[in-house]
């Protein structure tokens, strides 16, 4: 495996430099694979052991590179030692590549290849809290909700691959005006028995109704504001139907989500904070960070100069606590209850500042874990639509995107029969969706575009999909050419070696993508492999081929499928056998 090499180089590199070999594991990478090139590399930058000071920071790169290069030798493992452009080459023995990377494939280990490499030894892990999602009751679930779902679940699962122990919340925004307007004006605008058939519609339904009556009805307007009084004096007629109209949302997401692939241990929400909020509030008072602005309302200095030229509003004017009140008062709680070693949020872009603004308020409050909470942002996706206009309801998305696939998947001859095609076609426009959101860099913006992401060629999920597909097929018609030992000298050829090679990276883009948490990497990466496999379908036949040879083969397919599975699962994809 990866870890062999790297090890055996910073070996190598520890003895040459007098230095503990731990020191270069890191600093070692993979050269990704090219077209024309077909020779095992590891590469060293220079600059990288200047930094960390095992060299000296002045004096000529170059120089230091083929000193260095000069310094080492080759052996078994490493057959050629060359100083390239400020960094030194390392070539490693193509056959004990190939030995080494099928060997992790032979057994039953397959779904933990990468997991257990040196390189995430410094990782810190412990329990990490993720909230992603946390979509608003009765109003509309909008493209970044999607993002949003779809990106936390990804670093969830990318954290508990790594060995973390993770919660995975979703925090409902379930309290404020909204219900007040929903609660005066069910009355008049809804209907028990279709809010049982399609709830989250028919909320959306009437709180649209409501809040257009409001516009010009005052008494609709006062009504509103009574219903939420109510709700915050925890009158039990209007928590009831406060309940009622919760309960009903979450199973009914609960459900979509699970189309999604998509689960939460806690269903948390904005209302559970309702009075710890207020506790907050004297918490800042008590600490004197609390100061009253001009129009009434409570809020606290956030400007470096305590010259109230940035400031936070905490409390309005009529005594009732904002959203940024409630998230201290849950940040607080979930400290408390979950003990996280680190909390991520997963929202878009917009929200950055109010995050700045919570992490600040934490630390001034004497909460030093705020250090550890991230905001993990991304940009807006523009242009989400189905054939029946503007997305409101996640759902609509979803059957869209199964919609569509179906019909592409009906247009090929060579789609063979399925038991569950809608099934299928679900699952494979949910990764059409994923990886068109997860190619660019999180932050970007982009535009939402059906036929380019469902292509079947081209780099889109559907593409993901029917390599593993394909994959599946082959690894089952030869099932006969499965063996515990096969001859690495089998697989010497290009085709082979490109694909072994490239999956010495796959430890590396896990470790990038912990560090940021971004999905590209692995996105990426997996597209990668994908094309390299086309090439392997082409080229290296295991049907008709010699016993050993087709032996030595499938081991190959059966490497490069399990990585696939393993990287789709942990991007959210649920990978299909057949298609
Ligand atoms: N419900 C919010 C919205 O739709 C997102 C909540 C994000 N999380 C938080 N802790 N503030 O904008």
């Amino acid at each position: 495996m990866a870890c062999f090499f790297r090890r055996s180089i910073a070996a190598k590199l520890g003895r040459a430099l007098q230095q503990s070999e731990d020191v270069f594991i890191n600093a070692l990478s993979a050269v990704p694979v090219f077209k024309k090139q077909s020779s095992p590399v590891f590469k060293l930058p220079i600059t990288v052991l200047q930094s960390s000071g095992i060299l000296p920071s002045t004096g000529d790169i170059q120089q230091q590179t083929e000193n260095l290069a000069h310094q080492l030798h080759q052996d078994s493992v490493v057959e050629e030692i060359s100083a390239g452009p400020g960094v030194i080459n390392f070539k490693i023995n193509r056959k004990l590549l190939v030995q080494k990377m099928v060997e992790p494939f032979g057994g039953e280990e397959d779904d933990k290849f990468g997991l257990n490499s040196e390189l995430f030894k410094d990782l810190k892990r412990g329990t990490t809290l993720v909230e992603y999602s946390s979509p608003n009751i009765a109003k509309k679930f909008h493209a970044g909700h999607l993002r949003s779902t779809i990106i936390g679940n990804f670093i969830a699962n990318l954290k508990q691959s790594l060995g973390n122990n993770v919660i995975r919340m979703n925090y409902l925004g379930d309290w404020g005006m909204q219900f007040g307007l929903l609660g005066a004006g069910f009355g008049q605008f809804g209907c028990k028995e279709k809010l049982k058939q399609n709830p989250l519609q028919h909320l959306f339904e009437v709180y649209v109704e409501v809040n257009r009556e409001a516009e010009h009805n005052e008494d609709m307007k006062e009504a509103a504001r009574d219903f939420f009084r109510q709700l915050e004096h925890h009158e039990s007629e209007a928590v009831s139907l406060w309940k009622q109209f919760r309960e009903i949302t979450v199973d009914e997401y609960q459900h979509v989500y699970k189309r999604l692939g998509v689960h939460f241990d806690v269903y948390s929400g904005e209302s559970f904070h309702q009075d710890q909020a207020q506790t907050v509030v004297q918490l800042l008072q008590s600490r004197g960070l609390l100061k009253t602005s001009e129009r009434g309302t409570s809020v606290v200095d956030l400007s470096p100069a305590g010259d109230m030229s940035s400031v936070c509003t905490v409390l309005r004017s009529d005594g009732t606590t904002l959203y940024i009140t409630r998230d201290l008062a849950a940040a607080i709680d979930r400290k408390e209850r979950f003990q996280f070693d680190e909390m991520i949020y997963v929202t878009d872009k917009s929200q950055a500042n109010h995050f700045q603004q919570l992490f600040q308020i934490l630390l001034a409050l004497g909460h030093s874990w705020a250090d550890r909470c991230q905001h993990v942002p991304f940009g807006l996706v523009r242009g989400m639509k189905t054939r029946s206009g503007e997305v409101v309801f996640l759902e609509d998305v979803l059957d869209e995107a199964r919609a569509r696939m179906l019909h592409n998947m009906r247009q090929t001859k060579t789609t063979k029969e399925l038991e569950n095609p809608e099934d299928t076609a679900e699952k494979v426009g949910i990764s059409a969706l994923i990886i068109q959101d997860f190619k660019g860099p999180l932050l970007s913006d982009y535009k939402f575009d059906w036929e380019r992401m469902l292509q079947a060629q081209g780099d889109t999920g559907v593409f993901l999909q029917y390599t593993h597909a394909r994959l599946c097929s082959l690894l089952e018609r030869n099932e006969g050419a499965q063996a515990d030992v096969v001859d690495p000298s089998l697989l010497l050829e290009h085709t082979s070696l490109n694909i072994l090679q490239h999956l010495l990276r796959y430890d590396e883009v896990l470790c990038q993508s912990a560090q940021d948490l971004q999905p590209r990497h692995l996105v990426n990466f997996l597209l990668k492999l994908c094309h390299l496999i086309a090439l392997a379908h082409r080229e290296l036949p295991v049907k008709g081929s010699s016993q050993d040879v087709a032996q030595a083969r499938f081991r190959l397919f059966r490497g490069a499928c399990s990585v696939l599975t393993n990287g789709m699962k942990i991007l959210g994809i649920t990978p299909v056998d057949k298609m």
